[in-house]
């Protein structure tokens, strides 16, 4: 899939900002997209304040003079923007792809409306293809790891867990400081069993499935954008 597919869907969700004001930055190649259009509107007068969902997306939002809050500091959010790894036809969804999942999902916690924005090799049929990123507490991370085996053979599922790492094959640590375990499912059936399981383990801190939180997706290929609302 090209970089434009992903460009058209940024500029649609630009269109979808409407009377919001208080907007969530998502955090990838798609949401940099969308972080870029922002900065180009702010230029031109738009005012708004936002709240970045990683470190990356921070450093793009203040080189752009984008307003930036912490999410504390703000009610709540009208809109977040973000991209995804996996969305299904029930606009359930994978994140984490990128290391940010955690703040991604607090951020889209705190935000009226959550718009997901990619090209359309990211919809799925079944969720699960694309390894499910798990934060996961360093201390005792072996142990931990374990315990998401077991959970994971429990539910039936026998899939790999692989500790994510850096290009110099170390650890790879998140923006809170955590680690990833990634979980390689092919497809999941019960998502929403999946998730408790995997809050019910002491050491997980959070994973990639973002369920019930999106509200219009909107997919786009190199020449057309089509929106998928709940
Ligand atoms: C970041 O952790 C992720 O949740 C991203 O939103 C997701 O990986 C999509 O990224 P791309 O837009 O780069 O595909």
């Amino acid at each position: 899939m090209t970089d434009l597919a992903k460009l058209l869907a940024a500029k649609a969700a630009i269109k979808e900002i409407g009377n919001a004001r208080r907007i969530g930055l998502g955090t990838g190649s798609t949401a940099r997209h969308f972080v870029q259009l922002l900065g180009e509107a702010v230029a031109q007068g738009f005012e708004c304040i936002s709240v970045a969902t990683s470190i990356e997306t921070e450093q793009q939002a203040k080189s752009l003079n984008i307003v930036l809050k912490d999410l504390d500091e703000v009610e709540e959010l009208d809109l977040v923007v973000d991209g995804a790894d996996e969305l299904d036809a029930d606009l359930n969804l994978i994140k984490g792809g990128g290391g940010a999942l955690l703040r991604e999902k607090i951020v889209a916690s705190k935000a009226k409306r959550m718009i997901v924005i990619a090209d359309k090799s990211k919809m799925v049929e079944h969720l699960g293809e694309f390894p499910l990123p798990i934060e996961i507490n360093r201390f005792a991370f072996a142990t931990t790891t374990n315990q998401i085996k077991n959970s994971m053979r429990e539910l039936n599922y026998n899939g790999e867990l692989k500790l994510r790492q850096t290009e110099n094959n170390e650890p790879f640590i998140t923006d809170g400081g955590h680690y990833i375990i990634d979980a390689f499912f092919s497809r999941i059936l019960d998502a929403n069993r999946l998730s408790s399981a995997l809050l019910n383990i002491a050491g997980v801190v959070q994973h990639g499935l973002f369920l019930n939180m999106c509200d219009l997706a909107l997919i786009a290929d190199d020449n057309n954008v089509t929106r998928y609302e709940k």
